[in-house]
């Protein structure tokens, strides 16, 4: 049989790996087709909303729902008083502490859930939040984690025996009634004596405050109990929809083969939509009570001041090196203000997430990491946005720490990385504080990059400018940002990484239809990351049908097989191998089919793009289409059958994708205002599956590091209010701040991957926070500036130039 195509046609037609396919979700995105949890609308739907305290910290007097029940269309309204019963007034995190579902005697911060009001329709909610009459007794508030360390107040009552001793909390003894655990890695003395020696050492202080990343969809529920069939159905916004069925069974008592959790569209998540909210419970139990379906949708406000945070992390830190600038040894404390509850996502065995990846890209022989987790009257949470499992602070540490070595060095700080990066025949490389490094090539990725932006010119234009400045002829300096970070994606191997004791595998389910186009279920769900279209693609390369014949669908506990969701880039690793593995088992009996077709030894035939061709005999093949048509229509000796196939992946390792970044920026001294003239990023995620998807991910990942680092916090006052509450305090960056950003690439594909695919999503953001806020610092270094804070907005930029005296 002769091809009426060439081979090259052939891989074209399949739009697998490499190939920058467009989005096949944007067809019903743009078109206002997505079907988003709060476009669920069934019939008899009732509405909560809950009564949310106006304190940080306060003793709950009494509660008196008479006249919120006497509004027209309120039905009813819940109190810790009417779940205590059933259990349900407290909840346990995934962090090992418990949360209170309503407030229990107490609140411990500002927007607490205080009671829950279920009505016919959300305005009448509203009415009767209104008239729910809650007397408080102010308590004294405790926003300082140090602060909170020595205090007298106790905040977690709960957490303190009777006779007045400190029980030991899910990771360990507690020091202090506010204390939740001190966690460690690597060698304590070794490190100290190292520094104690130096030649030369630095130390700095710096604080990573207190973000959120705001996604555009709220956090939202809609739950529906079937009394007649006992089943519970929860659409919400669940970035992992088989551990919220799991959840919800083991604090309801409801069977899992009874509860459906489906994840609708998700408008962005970035972590925020990882943990289990109030609202979720209080839904199940208002849905039971009323016997009808109970939306709760959050709105902005409820959203930024209520929801998982991220960072609030202090950070204490020693490098030493030898007066060539190598680094020697590396110390870090960190005092990690965690809010009212431990609500962090981060996998059981790391209470302090991936943040022992802190010697980011060096090779650096002894190190020592500390963490304390603390309780302050903050809203809970902890590592949302762009997941990250604590590594955009681990790499924002090492990559200021870097910077001050370079002062104190006086060394040029891109010098001081290249001379310390591991190597790239070092990997496998295991860290000083025990991560093994997969791959890399940093020199490669790094000398790419300066030679891209022209390093070397940059510097002298800036001492030019320096000059100038000096003489009076320009009021704007130039900062020139640097950061290279190694990243830690794809949680994890079983053995190392659980939450809530679920291991931390994914899954693909491979159905191919008789006619040639598949469906592929998968344990993730995206939420704006397209992996309609790049599982797609991976399937594509692996079954040799076309990417456009194959649907993927995600997200619903009744259809896809277990798996633990889409955070922390884990997608890609974790379900992007799964599908590859699964593919590999569709291929490996396709091939058994196509040896029978063609009346030859399974050995005899191999695979080619999109068929088994006979080895040496090119003419005589069988496509992927024809295999599929003969596992339904032929009766084959020995083989079942139909096509289909399921892998559950428990990775070996995680993934280390890297990158280099460079941003270019000028700072007008007398405003403070920054003007962003070059961004340079460069990635290496391992084999690249989308290109264009990968640059749809650096852009969205750097926008919001940009954020972060040049204004965005969640700033609170001394009293717990919440300052930054609504989007006219809270920075959300629009086209207007966006530069342009030029993205690059290296290709180190990961060993242990099928397709050597490596995270990125959570990338941009991990190296993009240390670039923005490098530039920033170096545009002053030559001033004398060392270290400030983020995030560096224009008031904080401008006090840095007074504090300099570039305003004398
Ligand atoms: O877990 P999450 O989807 O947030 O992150 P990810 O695994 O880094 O993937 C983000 C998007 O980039 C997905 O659509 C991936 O398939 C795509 N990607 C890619 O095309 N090539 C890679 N090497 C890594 C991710």
């Amino acid at each position: 049989m002769k091809d009426e195509i060439t081979r090259e046609e052939r891989v074209d037609n399949l739009k697998g790996m490499g190939c920058s396919r467009k989005r096949v979700e944007d067809a019903r995105f743009t078109q206002g087709k997505g079907n988003y949890v709060d476009d669920i609308k069934l019939d008899g739907m009732l509405f909560g909303d809950f009564v949310r305290s106006p304190y940080a910290h306060a003793r709950i007097k009494s509660i008196d729902t008479t006249a919120a029940l006497e509004v027209p269309g309120v039905l009813a309204v819940l109190t810790a008083a009417d779940l205590e019963p059933l259990g349900l007034h407290w909840m346990p995190t995934l962090a090992g502490d418990k949360q209170m579902v309503l407030a229990d005697g107490k609140v411990l911060f500002q927007g607490q859930e205080v009671a829950y009001v279920v009505a016919e329709d959300r305005y009448a909610a509203a009415d009767g939040i209104e008239l729910v009459e809650v007397e408080y007794e102010e308590l004294p508030v405790i926003v300082n984690p140090f602060e909170s360390l020595k205090s007298d107040v106790v905040l977690r009552e709960d957490l303190v025996a009777e006779d007045g001793s400190i029980p030991d909390g899910a990771h360990g003894p507690r020091k202090h009634p506010n204390h939740i655990f001190t966690w460690d890695a690597g060698d304590k003395d070794p490190t100290e004596e190292v520094i104690a020696n130096a030649e030369v050492v630095a130390e700095e202080t710096m604080y990573y405050h207190r973000t959120h990343p705001c996604p555009l969809e709220t956090c939202g529920c809609v739950a529906s109990m079937d009394k007649v069939n006992g089943k519970l159905t929860l659409w919400g916004t669940f970035q992992a929809p088989h551990a919220i069925r799991t959840v919800v069974s083991l604090i309801s008592g409801i069977e899992e083969h009874n509860i459906r959790v489906i994840s609708p569209d998700i408008g962005g998540g970035f972590g925020n939509k990882v943990g289990a909210y109030p609202g979720y419970v209080c839904s199940v139990v208002a849905s039971i009570v009323t016997g009808k379906p109970v939306k709760w949708i959050e709105d902005r406000m409820d959203n930024l001041m209520t929801t998982a945070f991220a960072r609030d992390y202090h950070m204490t830190g020693k490098i030493s090196a030898t007066k060539e600038g190598k680094i020697t040894g590396l110390h870090c404390h960190v005092t990690a203000d965690h809010g009212g509850f431990d609500a962090c996502a981060d996998p059981t065995k790391f209470p302090a997430g991936f943040m022992n990846i802190c010697t980011g890209s060096y090779d650096i022989p002894t190190a020592y990491l500390e963490v304390e987790g603390v309780y302050t009257n903050k809203a809970p949470g902890g590592v949302s946005y762009r997941c990250s499992f604590r590594v955009t602070e681990a790499v924002y540490f090492i990559e200021r720490m870097i910077e001050v070595l370079a002062i104190e060095l006086n060394m040029d700080a891109a010098e001081l990385r290249r001379i310390n990066f591991i190597k790239k025949e070092q990997f496998p490389y295991t860290a000083a504080l025990g991560w093994e490094y997969d791959s890399g090539d940093y020199h490669t990725a790094w000398d790419k990059a300066l030679k891209t932006v022209d390093y070397d010119g940059l510097r002298t234009e800036q001492a030019q400018r320096v000059e100038d400045f000096k003489a009076g002829k320009t009021r704007k300096l130039m900062g020139i940002g640097l950061s290279f970070f190694t990243e830690i994606v794809g949680a994890g191997p079983v053995k190392n990484c659980d939450i809530l004791g679920l291991g931390m595998f994914d899954s693909c389910e491979i159905r191919i239809h008789p006619t040639g186009s598949a469906i592929a279920r998968l344990g993730t769900i995206s939420q704006g990351q397209g992996h309609a279209t790049t599982f797609a693609q991976i399937l594509a390369s692996e079954i040799g049908l076309p990417a456009d014949s194959i649907t993927i669908e995600e997200g619903d506990t009744d259809t896809a097989p277990y798996g633990l969701g889409t955070y922390g880039s884990r997608s890609t690793p974790v379900a992007g191998a799964a599908t590859a593995m699964a593919g590999r088992k569709i291929r490996a009996k396709a091939q058994m089919i196509a040896a029978y077709l063609l009346e030859v030894h399974d050995n005899d035939v191999e695979f080619d793009v999109d068929r088994f061709v006979v080895k040496g005999a090119p003419e005589k093949f069988k496509t992927m289409k024809e295999i599929a048509f003969a596992a339904y229509n032929q009766a084959i000796p020995g083989i079942e059958p139909g096509l289909e196939a399921v892998s559950y992946y428990d990775p070996p390792n995680m993934t280390y994708p890297f990158g280099a970044y460079v941003c270019v920026m000028d700072i007008d001294v007398d405003t403070g205002v920054t003007e962003i003239r070059r961004f340079y990023a460069l990635d290496d995620c391992g084999t690249r599956i989308n290109p264009m998807i990968i640059e749809g991910q650096v852009h969205g990942g750097l926008t919001e590091a940009l954020a972060v680092a040049l204004g965005q916090e969640i700033a609170y006052d001394d009293m717990g209010n919440v300052k930054t509450g609504t989007l006219m305090d809270f920075f959300l960056p629009t086209a207007w701040e966006v530069p342009n950003y030029e993205t690059d690439f290296t290709v180190t594909p990961s060993p242990h991957h099928p397709i050597g695919a490596k995270g990125v999503g959570e990338s941009p953001h991990v190296g993009g926070v240390p670039c923005f806020s490098n530039a920033v610092q170096d545009a002053f270094r030559p001033f004398g500036n060392r270290h400030t804070n983020m995030p560096h907005d224009h008031w904080r930029i401008w006090r840095t130039a007074n504090e300099l005296g570039l305003h004398d």
